[in-house]
């Protein structure tokens, strides 16, 4: 396993990390299975795992809180994420920040996530939601520092809306985020435009959220595919959306070399790019792990293929189903 630098925050995290999302807010998730996926993570050698309190309203903090007591002996980097008040996905500027992320309520969530983690002072919380307009409101401000020097967080980030990497880039310069979360894949290479070089120049960490595409990436979808109606991406993949993502996939799997799958070629595509610190993949199953961690020690892609990869770059708008 490899690590780098999560900017400055200056932690060390493995460059493959684990996203909890679906074992806590998918149907179909086992327990016991998804506990055994993280654990097998931790055995080889990842150290960093993102969750969120909205993840079956702190399941996933509760269910990663268990994997950080069985390893108190090595040092492992919780991110987590504050719900939006008002419940909505994505922000909108025309929410009031207060009507968001009033500082009751970030609060009592973070009280509520140290508990779940057994963690005194969280690595990094984010706030779930962003929308740039709020970057000049005092009580963002306020309630950022206060939970840096009450020592309830470490450092402090913002996960930035689907498909819109650029609606954060205010914020980052305030010089309270020193993490950043955002879609990064090999369709999704908008990121590289603006908010990377800003990060790059104020050393703000980057966890590369979504590297398979929610899971068309693994190789493994067809037109037949369905998912449970409680799984989120019953909604992502459906008419509007299935068959022109595999029809793109379709594009991928033709520009494979052959002694690669396109799960291990989207991923290092992600690891390729060195302003990345890490990234998150949700793997709730335990051969998924052990796949996706043998990337880390592949290395970049070679750079003919980075460039026909750049052909596949897919800049999408966020509609009602993507939300
Ligand atoms: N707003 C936000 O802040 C936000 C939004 C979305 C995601 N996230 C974070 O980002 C993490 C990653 O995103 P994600 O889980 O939504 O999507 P993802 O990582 O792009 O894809 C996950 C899917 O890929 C499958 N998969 C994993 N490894 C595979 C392999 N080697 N071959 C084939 N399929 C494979 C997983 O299967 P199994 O699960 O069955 O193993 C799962 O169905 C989340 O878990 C969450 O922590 C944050």
């Amino acid at each position: 396993m490899k690590y780098r630098k999560l900017g400055r925050a200056g932690f060390e995290v493995s460059d493959i990390a684990h996203g909890l999302w679906g074992m806590s807010g998918w149907g179909g998730s086992d327990d016991r299975e998804s506990l055994a996926a993280l654990q097998m993570a931790v055995d080889l050698g990842c150290n960093f795992f993102d969750t969120a309190w909205a993840y079956g309203d702190g399941k996933s903090d509760g269910l990663l809180g268990k994997i950080l007591s069985r390893n108190r002996g090595k040092r492992l980097y919780a991110a987590s994420k504050i719900p939006p008040l008002n419940q909505k996905w994505p922000a909108s500027p025309r929410d009031k920040y207060r009507d968001v992320f009033p500082s009751a309520h970030v609060f009592r969530h973070a009280d509520l996530i140290r508990g779940k983690l057994g963690m005194e002072s969280i690595d990094v919380l984010q706030f779930h939601v962003w929308d740039d307009s709020w970057t000049e409101e005092p009580e963002f401000r306020q309630t950022v520092e206060k939970l840096k020097k009450d020592g309830m967080i470490r450092s402090f980030g913002l996960s930035l809306n689907r498909w819109q990497p650029e609606n954060g880039l205010r914020a980052l310069r305030t010089g309270l985020v020193d993490v950043v979360q955002v879609i990064y894949n090999i369709f999704d290479q908008a990121p590289e435009d603006k908010l990377f070089p800003l990060c790059r120049e104020l050393n703000i960490g980057i966890i590369a959220r979504v590297p398979l595409d929610e899971g068309s990436l693994g190789g493994k979808m067809t037109l037949e595919t369905s998912f449970p109606a409680d799984d989120w991406r019953s909604r992502y993949f459906g008419p509007a959306n299935l068959a022109k993502t595999l029809a793109r996939v379709e594009k991928l799997k033709s520009v494979l070399p052959p002694s690669i799958t396109l799960p291990q070629m989207a991923l290092r595509f992600v690891l390729s790019n060195p302003t990345v610190s890490t990234t998150i993949i949700g793997m709730r199953k335990p051969d998924h792990v052990r796949q996706n961690i043998a990337v880390s020690d592949a290395g970049p892609l070679d750079v003919a293929l980075l460039q026909e990869l750049r052909n596949h770059r897919w800049d999408r708008e966020p509609k009602r189903w993507s939300d």
